[in-house]
């Protein structure tokens, strides 16, 4: 299945959703491969603590690499980058997007959108099979998703929902309500905000590694478990199984409950 992670407005959080979301999901054993489709800023080599390839998605555009040359992994995860050099951007045909994405056997491949409808984003668009909208609260973002919403369904492309990104439960942000009311759309999960997000970023891992349990990541676990199933099976620890049967022996002895 080929998703686009896609928004209307920019630096509502794709990337770090599109990282975070691809990685889980490879640690929990799916093949994953994730690819930066915002070549003229792109950002997802910092979420991964990459800088400089040889190769990047940069040369397939421009016909001069095949896909599996320019994939690389960061532990299970196939990551697909984009080149830092502005001198990439010469040449490069977006119009070769859609068939190197479909050579893609992945069973998951992310797509790492620009935001908008120009033409990068229209590559994207062009190239999935579904998307999942990216959004913040509030009017602006939650605006440019009517016009995503059109063009979605102009392409005949699935719509898996809608992310509320940076969520800090002030009564002036626009509700999961709300959101569904204005856009027609099912808001699948709200990822709240989350200082662990930026620390990550700066040392260049997903949060969801590092700190897999903060509130943030839970977001992200329960987000993979509403769109694809995939959840994690918690290993319960030796103490807590003692505890438990304790509690249970106790149940028995004292008729509690
Ligand atoms: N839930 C969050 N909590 C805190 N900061 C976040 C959260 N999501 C994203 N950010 C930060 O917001 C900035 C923009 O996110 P990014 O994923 O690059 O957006 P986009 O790809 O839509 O432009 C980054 O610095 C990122 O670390
Ligand atoms: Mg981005």
């Amino acid at each position: 299945m080929i998703v686009g992670i896609v928004s209307g407005k920019g630096g509502v959080g794709k990337t770090t959703i599109a990282s975070n979301l691809s990685y889980y999901l490879s640690q929990m054993g799916r093949d994953v491969t994730l690819v930066d489709c915002n070549v003229t800023t792109s950002h997802l080599n910092f979420n991964f603590g990459f800088y400089g390839f040889v190769k990047t998605l940069n040369n397939v555009l421009r016909g001069e690499a095949e896909l599996w040359e320019v994939t690389y992994k960061y532990r299970n995860l196939n990551i697909v980058p984009a080149s830092l050099r502005l001198e990439d951007l010469n040449y490069i045909d977006l119009a070769a997007l859609p068939r190197a994405i479909r050579n893609i056997k992945s069973e998951f491949v992310f797509l790492d959108s620009a935001p908008g409808f120009g033409r990068e984003a229209m590559s994207v668009l062009t190239s999935v099979d579904a998307v999942l909208i990216v959004t913040t609260p509030f009017m602006c973002s939650i605006a440019d998703i009517l016009r995503m919403r059109k063009i979605v369904s102009e392409l005949n492309i699935e719509t898996l929902g809608i992310v509320v990104n940076m969520v800090k439960g002030k009564n002036y942000e626009l509700s999961k309500r709300e959101i569904e009311a204005i856009t027609g759309i099912k808001v699948v999960e709200c990822v709240p905000y989350d200082e662990n997000v930026e620390y990550s970023l700066s040392l260049g891992k997903p949060f969801i590694e590092i700190f897999p349990e903060t509130k943030a990541s839970l977001a992200i676990k329960r987000l993979a478990n509403k769109l694809f199933g995939v959840e994690e099976i918690k290993k319960v620890g030796f103490l807590n199984e003692i505890k438990k049967g304790l509690i249970e022996f106790l149940k028995g002895k004292f008729k509690i409950i």
